[in-house]
């Protein structure tokens, strides 16, 4: 393992023996009686592999499928349920308790913060700023990366810094991080904490993924999930991917069968190149729909603001959130209200629906026009 990494990772997880398997001690037999498991399923029927057997612990039709998919080796890559498992799995294998801190830039996705805080580990928030972009100077200084700074991070009570969370496209702005901001990011962090970017989107904006720095940043990790473009949100299917040295870490604390066989089933149908061609022309679609959907929002005199976006949602800033919230349920229209977050004041974010929703949403708002 690289020293800075072996620096970063808690002893406990270091000297840590991973819990060896059934699948994972041996893959090769006739007669599996290793697992407790039963000799037959009474009555339930999948499509491939006996449902009475464990699944494998990370299987290798879909580390290869997503491999090529995404131009990535299979040893840099870990499948989850979901990213939501991925951020929970970074914080669990590098943070300890107590001791150490992530940093992330809100307005963002929730969940880091929330991974963090219920792991016992502190979330320092460096917000965007108000095109929402990263501060990269804030995080220059907590990184510790000049030395005016380093005096200043390192005094901060002990606490280490150990991972960034990065969204781009961000949910839920919407928009995608400049590239030289994170990269400058990248660069300040070095050896000394990991830059996870989220591309939970990237799908709406394949150019702008990182997957393609990760040879030279070591210390770079990409999230990617099954949820968003590919539609199978129901699913629960994700992605990690990073060096081979941080994979084999959070192979240790992943559970030991992480993916159900109908998920490898499915995902492997979302893979296949039918599947792939399926999602672009999905992701044509509701681009196109957003567009127009920011087009029939412009007409709406209660609309302060639209905002520029490239994922499958719109984030808008309206006159009163409350009431416009309170009327759409009782329209059974549910939008999301994001007017808690930092420098979101009076924002909503609309995912792009159907046709036959977004003519429900159009339709409600403005019936709330009227009535205003
Ligand atoms: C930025 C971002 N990351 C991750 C997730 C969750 O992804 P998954 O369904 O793969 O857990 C979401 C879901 O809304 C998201 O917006």
């Amino acid at each position: 393992m690289m020293d800075w990494l072996e620096a970063l990772t808690p002893d406990y997880i270091k000297h840590l023996t991973p819990y060896a398997s059934a699948r994972r001690s041996v893959s090769a037999g006739d007669v599996w009686l290793n697992a407790n498991e039963s000799p037959s399923v009474p009555g339930v029927h999948n499509q491939s592999g006996e449902l009475n057997r464990y699944p494998d612990f990370q299987p290798e039709v879909l580390l290869t499928g997503y491999a090529e998919y995404a131009g990535v080796a299979t040893d840099q890559l870990l499948v989850t349920r979901g990213i939501d498992e991925g951020i929970d799995l970074l914080i669990g294998t590098f943070c300890e308790a107590g001791l150490d801190r992530i940093v992330y830039t809100p307005p963002t996705y929730g969940m880091y913060k929330i991974a963090a805080e219920t792991k016992g580990v502190a979330a320092c928030a460096i917000p965007l700023g108000s095109d929402f972009q990263l501060d990269v100077e804030q995080l220059e200084v907590i990184l510790g990366s000049s030395s005016a700074s380093r005096a200043l991070a390192s005094s901060a009570s002990g606490i280490v810094l150990k991972l960034i969370f990065l969204c781009s496209p961000n949910n839920p702005t919407g928009g995608v991080l400049d590239r030289s901001a994170v990269i400058s990011v990248l660069d300040a962090a070095g050896e000394k904490a990991l830059v996870i970017i989220d591309e939970a989107y990237i799908e709406f904006i394949p150019e702008a993924s990182y997957v393609g720095l990760l040879s030279e940043y070591p210390n770079l990790v990409v999230l990617r999930t099954l949820s968003k473009a590919f539609g199978l949100a129901g699913l629960r299917c994700g992605f990690v991917m990073a060096n081979s040295d941080i994979i084999q870490l959070l192979r240790k604390v992943i559970a030991p069968y992480p993916i159900p066989m109908p998920v490898v089933d499915l995902a492997n149908q979302a893979l296949s190149r039918p599947g792939i061609r399926l999602m672009e022309e999905a992701v044509g679609t509701i681009g196109a729909m957003r567009k127009s959907m920011e087009q029939q929002l412009a007409g709406f005199s209660f609309i302060l603001e639209t905002y520029p976006g490239q994922a499958n949602f719109i984030l808008i800033k309206v006159k009163d959130v409350v009431a416009l919230i309170k009327f759409l349920v009782q329209l059974g229209v549910i939008i999301r209200d994001q007017s808690f977050q930092t420098g979101l004041e009076a924002c909503v974010r609309i995912s792009v629906g159907s046709p036959r929703e977004t003519e429900k949403l159009i339709q409600a708002l403005q019936e709330f026009e009227v009535g205003k």
